[in-house]
């Protein structure tokens, strides 16, 4: 008998849920021909229910989730909430609250998919990007003093302790260890951020020395791997980086991969419950025109079979996403110019498992 997967269904706002539908459709393909099951259970967390309710996630629904095996999450964002609450409420809360402190973003060209990146191919661009997803400014230790006053005082900061930056490193090195290529680039400031940037740099080193010798060890600012993502992605093969400076260059890796329509990303803990979701957004603008692609969401299903032990059925996955963009059926990642709309995508991809 097969084990039956607990699937926490976030679909959220927007075109959340329009993707999610296409994710579950695929996976519902892959269920039956790996023997898998998947129970899914739904929650309408999000600014419709906020809006609506008041209520973000209600700690009821934390301990619901807690018995869950992985979280599905569509997008969350709505046009007439003002940034902040949801993000700090929901997105914020559940990846805190379950530590997932790595955050997983593969940024890899597909075969037919438009880079931005003049004469770079898949053999160019094909990296993951480990990103710590718990701390520094976003622990949102800080504070302001004289608020609207002209001597208004404000402080976010960026703390990190060794056994949170050693625990990300530790992800990132066995990570590195799956590619053939055994490389980890360690993304940072310490030229400025000569504390934090500091603490990174010699766990790193320590770390690499001691348990990973195996795994070739480098180094780059932050500022120049923008640069280097542009002009030479094919440099990178594995990268760990602290939160904020993830958060700018897995937005950049989406970008030079095809774009938001493509790209997922895992919210990961490595003991614990973890989140899978399309990075892209809830894209208010298309929501119900079925012209929103559902490729982003659909790999973040793979990847969710990848972290429960599923690697054949997510291969399975992939091998679809890959043979539906080499059809040449579809012709663009872009919303509205991929030649199927959402649900012909999904149909698509699910046929081709
Ligand atoms: C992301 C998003 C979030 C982040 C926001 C919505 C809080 O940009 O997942 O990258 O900054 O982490
Ligand atoms: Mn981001």
């Amino acid at each position: 008998m097969s084990k039956t997967y607990k699937i926490a269904v976030l679909p959220g706002d927007g075109t959340g849920p329009e993707v999610v539908a296409e994710g579950l459709k695929v996976l519902k393909v892959v269920a039956a021909k790996h023997d898998l099951k998947f129970e899914y259970t739904p929650y309408d967390l999000g600014g419709e229910r906020y809006l609506r309710t008041g209520e973000l996630v209600p700690d009821s629904v934390l301990a619901e989730l807690a018995k869950a095996d992985a979280i599905y999450l569509g997008a969350i964002g709505h046009p007439d909430v003002k940034p902040g609450p949801l993000e700090n409420g929901i997105l914020l809360k559940i990846r805190f609250h379950f530590d997932q402190y790595i955050n997983l973003r593969p940024v890899k060209l597909y075969p037919n998919v438009e880079t931005p990146l003049k004469d770079k191919g898949p053999e160019h661009i094909n990296f993951d990007i480990i990103r710590e997803n718990c701390g520094g400014i976003y622990t949102g230790i800080g504070g302001v003093a004289h608020k609207g006053k002209p001597l208004e005082l404000a402080t976010q900061v960026m703390t990190y302790s060794r056994p949170e930056v050693d625990r990300c490193l530790r992800y990132a090195f066995k990570r590195a260890l799956l590619r053939e290529k055994k490389k980890l680039t360690l993304v940072h400031k310490m030229n400025v951020l000569t504390v934090t940037g500091d603490l990174w740099f010699r766990a790193f080193h320590e770390m690499g020395e001691k348990e990973f010798p195996q795994v070739e060890r480098d180094y780059a600012h932050v500022d120049a791997t923008t640069m280097w993502m542009v002009k030479n992605p094919e440099w990178f093969e594995t990268m760990v980086t602290e939160n904020l400076f993830g958060d700018i260059i897995t937005d950049l890796g989406a970008m030079i991969q095809g774009g938001m329509g493509i790209a997922a990303g895992g919210n990961i803990n490595p003991e614990g419950l973890s989140m899978f979701e399309p990075i892209g957004g809830s894209a208010p603008k298309y929501t119900g025109t079925k012209k929103i692609n559902p490729l982003a969401a659909i790999n973040a299903a793979g990847m969710m079979l990848a972290h429960l032990g599923e690697a054949k059925a997510a291969d399975a996955i992939e091998n679809a996403v890959v043979k539906g963009l080499t059809s040449g059926k579809i012709k663009s990642m872009a919303a509205g110019r991929m030649g199927l709309n959402t649900e012909e995508m999904g149909d698509f991809i699910a046929s081709l498992i």
